[in-house]
């Protein structure tokens, strides 16, 4: 399994700006980002947008569950969920269509809900090392992203 160390909030920006810029080209993945409060996956989010050629900022979704955002070309969507507070919610929410869909869909807490798992998707587990460093693990399931992740 393939393992990243960052010693920065900006260390795990620039982590995951090559992660963006990796699955650039994709037609869909959904990318699971499993850590405890505060380890980093919305920080780990932002690159990954500035990688689409996002230039919106990219901030917590906690109380949307779901923001999308578009490159500047048109040619890149991110689906940036956070589930954290689904439940609360209620779930008239349509995970499937995102699951399912186009894009790239980054999911925040995503063993928060019973129901939400695609088949296919690249998890990446992170945990708080220190106050400042971060252990990044990643494994892809069913997706054939292994090649990607090689190059992260
Ligand atoms: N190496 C690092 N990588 C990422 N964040 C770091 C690192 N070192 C310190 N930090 C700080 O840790 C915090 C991470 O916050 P972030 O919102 O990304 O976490 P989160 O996992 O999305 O939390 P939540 O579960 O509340 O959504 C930020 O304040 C960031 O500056
Ligand atoms: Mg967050």
């Amino acid at each position: 399994m393939k393992k990243k160390i960052t010693n920065s909030a900006e260390e795990t920006k620039n982590l995951g700006y090559e992660i963006g810029l990796l699955l650039k080209e994709e037609h869909h993945v959904v990318i699971l980002l499993d850590g405890e409060m505060g380890s980093g996956k919305t920080t780990l989010t932002q690159g990954i947008a500035r990688g689409l050629g996002i230039e919106q900022i990219v901030n917590s979704p906690t109380y949307t569950i779901l923001k999308k955002y578009d490159s500047k070309d048109k040619r890149r969507t991110l689906y940036h969920l956070d589930l954290y507070r689904l439940s609360e919610v209620g779930s008239d929410f349509d995970l499937e269509e995102y699951i399912d869909g186009q894009g790239l869909v980054v999911v925040e807490w995503p063993f928060k809900v019973e129901e939400f798992l695609p088949n296919d998707y690249l998890i990446i587990k992170i945990k708080k090392i220190t106050d400042s460093k971060r252990e990044f693990l990643f494994d892809c399931v069913g997706y054939p992203c292994k090649r990607a992740v090689e190059y992260i």
